[in-house]
């Protein structure tokens, strides 16, 4: 049996709920040669800005226990750049391309949601609401829920894509984000982006990073990225594309079990990038094995037994 993996995220419908995630798959060409772009669910470029961006200095990676830690500071070449010189290749190799959209002012995300709804070849727009490394914008607007409210209602003034703003962990309730992004007029949620972390240097008491502080990411981010995506089910309808620290098939089910209607999966891509095929085929073989259809049918099927169970942690 050949399971039916398609998955639909508002009007968009992805071929499988494999997705690569924002920031560690380039723009998706670096990767044509040795990834079938069109094999995938969907790619999630780098974030992007009106203009250019240099990021901060380096060193801006540390590798971490079961992850890394990052502080790019969103370098880019600018949604003009990415619509000329990425797009059309992107459209070539029949990429499901969702862009990160990026911005300082409310006006920012505007204009760069406005020039891409207007190209050819953008499938959804991923609003990135929750970079946790830069000082303007971004995470202002993601750790308020009048800031996400006003983003996402914005945008999808001015866009008949897919809107999908991606979400901070570094918030006490993010199901309280996820409702806020739903009633402004989200197609779907994204989560999460990176937990804000700090490793030091202790001969020279420096920071790793020249940022300071930056964003963790991988497999040691997992459960509560799960946990989140859990929490976020229970309190919206829309679709949820959930992530942090997948690595596997196995990982790729927990979030869909969990709630996620597709999944994304970035820090796994820097260990293996033939990591694809594998996960798809994971997924496939999971569900002949279990006898389920489809993988649609998978979603928030988590078992907690007595719902008041579920909230206790001791
Ligand atoms: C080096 C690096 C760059 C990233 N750049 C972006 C970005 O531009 N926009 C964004 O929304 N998220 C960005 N992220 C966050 C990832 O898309 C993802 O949310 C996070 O890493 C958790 O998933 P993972 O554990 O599978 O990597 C970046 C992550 C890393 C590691």
């Amino acid at each position: 049996m050949t399971a039916d993996l398609s998955v639909r995220i508002g009007s968009l419908t992805l071929k499988n709920p494999i997705i690569a995630a924002s920031g560690c798959f380039g723009y998706g060409v670096e990767y044509a040669d040795v990834v079938d772009l069109s094999s995938l669910g969907a790619i999630v470029s780098k974030g992007l800005f009106l203009r250019e961006r240099e990021g901060h200095p380096a060193p801006r990676i540390v590798e971490t226990p079961a992850g890394m830690l990052n502080a790019i500071g969103l370098q880019g070449i600018g949604v003009h750049r990415f619509v000329e010189e990425k797009l059309p290749e992107l459209r070539a190799r029949g990429a499901t391309v969702i862009v990160n959209v990026c911005g300082t002012t409310l006006d920012e995300y505007v204009e760069v949601s406005r020039i891409l709804s207007d190209a050819e070849g953008v499938a959804a727009l991923e609003l990135n609401i929750s970079c946790p490394n830069i000082k303007e914008g971004g995470i202002q607007f993601g750790c308020s829920l009048h800031g996400t409210s006003d983003v996402v209602s914005a945008v999808r003034k001015v866009t008949m894509l897919p809107v999908i703003p991606k979400l901070t962990p570094n918030v006490t309730d993010v199901a309280s984000f996820a409702r806020a992004a739903e009633d402004a007029g989200a197609d779907a949620v994204s989560l999460v982006n990176t937990f804000l972390a700090m490793v030091i240097d202790v001969e020279s008491r420096r920071p790793k990073i020249s940022n300071v502080v930056g964003g963790l990411s991988g497999p040691a981010i997992r459960p509560i990225a799960v946990r989140m995506v859990y929490e976020c089910r229970e309190a919206v309808k829309i679709p949820i594309l959930g992530m942090g620290g997948i690595a596997d098939a196995r990982d790729a089910l927990e979030f869909i079990i969990a709630g996620a209607n597709a999944v994304q999966v970035g820090t796994a891509n820097f260990v293996d990038p033939f990591i694809w095929p594998k996960l798809i085929g994971g997924i496939d073989g999971y569900l002949a094995r279990h006898d389920v259809a489809r993988v649609a049918d998978m979603v928030g099927t988590v078992d907690t037994g007595a719902k008041d169970k579920a909230w206790t942690s001791s």
